[in-house]
């Protein structure tokens, strides 16, 4: 420990200090969410702007942390983001043209970094160097793997409130090449309202779940109305991309045991963890909680070998074939695809899966309808017509895989909203698909 000690000290610096070390023309890479270190992120972004250097790129993904190279196109040249992913942390800057956007399945995110990139730093969050010199990633495993193998540099920002996590990364202290120390409060997702319709969208889901299913859950209200409508299920599995509030409360209240997986059978797996402070906490020194690469859990022939494996996420619209566009609003981009194929596939391939995509019937206070004759021009097809199983919405459940144009088309308007049913049975009648 001694030895460990001293090597800390040695490589201990102000994150103003390191940024010194900055050059131009550098690619560093961050992984998701609290992985992030905003304490190195903003003494570079200061240097870079009292400094000539330019030509900096920075890849990340679902942002957390306010960065000015997103914020505004005023930097525009000398730092610029690249993300996997355009949340709304960076989706302004990626419809701005000054931030860049690699499209990817989630899963293939270590193996593109591989083919494709060097950094000349990767920078990661970690919990508190233990006993025996490592660093904890916490709460993100995701492709962070991958980018340390692709890394010149490693740049740990330590946090005395990051979680310890038992089972996901570490790095030894011999590994790393600088140390700042920023204890800050992780950052937080506000809490989701769940309104009425959320609810109903929840539990007509809930309905189809069978006590022993495994889950996975994306973001937003829908999911998370599906996981409080999931607390009188017994045996339930987790395995997931995301791990949330809802499941914290799916473990604690017992719906949750993980006692009928196939695979990883008593732990909770996920990729990453975000949300609130509750999350945080369960995960610290938790061995019941595996954070691991991305490649191996949004794998669909690993999320398969889970029995009755059920995926539920969100989307901004769907068409009459049953092509999911959750990633743009015509042409304006909002999201990337993460994991949402990944589950779809994992999910339908398990034996008694199915995947659901929920959403609520209008958009813009029930100005449009979510369910189209065609996507909106500029739109991205998320979801294929072949992956498609379930289409959710307040009005019921449209189950289309295996099924042809015609009965889609027939399902998907008898879960429109009504005021729309009309319209949408013209526009079917007028391309062919119903007489
Ligand atoms: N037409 C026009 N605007 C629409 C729309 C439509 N059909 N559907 C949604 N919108 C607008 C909303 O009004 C909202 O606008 P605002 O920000 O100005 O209020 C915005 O688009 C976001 O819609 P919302 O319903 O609030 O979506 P969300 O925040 O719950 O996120 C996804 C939905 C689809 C973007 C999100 O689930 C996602 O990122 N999906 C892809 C990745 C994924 O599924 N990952 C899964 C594993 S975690």
């Amino acid at each position: 420990m001694e030895n460990f000690k001293q090597l800390y000290s040695e490589k201990l610096v102000s994150a103003e200090k390191l940024a010194e070390r900055l050059e131009s023309g550098w690619v560093i890479g961050m992984d998701n969410a609290a992985s992030q270190t905003p304490a190195i992120m903003e003494a570079f972004t200061e240097k870079v702007k009292n400094s000539d250097l330019k030509g900096i790129k920075v890849h990340t993904m679902l942002d957390v942390y306010p960065y000015e190279f997103y914020a505004s196109n005023a930097l525009d040249g000398k730092i610029n983001g690249v993300s996997w992913f355009s949340s709304a942390g960076s989706r302004k800057a990626v419809n701005g043209g000054y931030a860049d956007f690699i499209p990817n399945y989630y899963r293939d995110t270590p193996k593109l970094i591989r083919e494709n990139y060097d950094y000349d730093a990767f920078c990661v969050a970690v919990s508190p160097m233990d006993s025996h010199g490592y660093f904890s990633l916490a709460t993100t495993a995701s492709y962070s793997e991958a980018m340390i193998d692709k890394a010149r540099r490693i740049f740990v920002e330590v946090n005395e409130n990051q979680p310890r996590c038992l089972c996901g990364l570490q790095l030894h202290v011999s590994q790393v090449d600088a140390i700042v120390e920023n204890n800050i409060e992780l950052p937080v997702l506000p809490p989701v309202k769940l309104d009425d319709v959320s609810i109903t969208i929840g539990n007509l889901i809930a309905e189809q779940i069978r006590d022993g299913s495994c889950i996975q859950l994306g973001i937003g209200a829908i999911p998370d109305a599906t996981g409080m409508a999931l607390k009188s299920k017994h045996d339930l599995g987790i395995h997931t991309e995301m791990f949330t509030d809802s499941m914290v409360e799916l473990l604690n209240c017992g719906a949750v045991n993980n006692s009928k997986k196939q695979i990883h059978r008593g732990k909770t797996v996920t990729t990453f963890a975000f949300g609130s402070k509750r999350i945080y906490d369960y995960i610290n020194d938790n061995p019941s909680i595996e954070i691991l690469p991305v490649d191996y859990v949004n794998d669909p022939d690993v999320i398969c070998k889970n029995d009755n494996m059920v995926s539920i996420n969100a989307a901004i619209e769907v068409d009459f074939w049953g092509q999911v566009c959750s990633e743009s609003v015509g042409t304006k981009q909002i999201s990337g695809s993460g994991g949402q194929i990944d589950y779809v596939r994992g999910a339908c391939q398990s034996k008694g899966g199915q995947s659901f995509i929920a959403f609520t019937s209008t958009a813009k206070n029930g100005t449009i309808s979510k369910i189209r004759p065609s996507l909106a021009t500029g739109a991205v097809c998320t979801t294929s017509k072949n992956d498609v199983d379930n289409i959710v919405t307040e009005y019921g459940i449209a189950k289309l895989r295996g099924r042809s144009l015609a009965e889609r088309t027939k399902q998907l308007i008898a879960i429109a909203h009504p005021d729309f049913r009309d319209e949408l049975r013209f526009e079917a009648k007028k391309r062919g698909i119903l007489v």
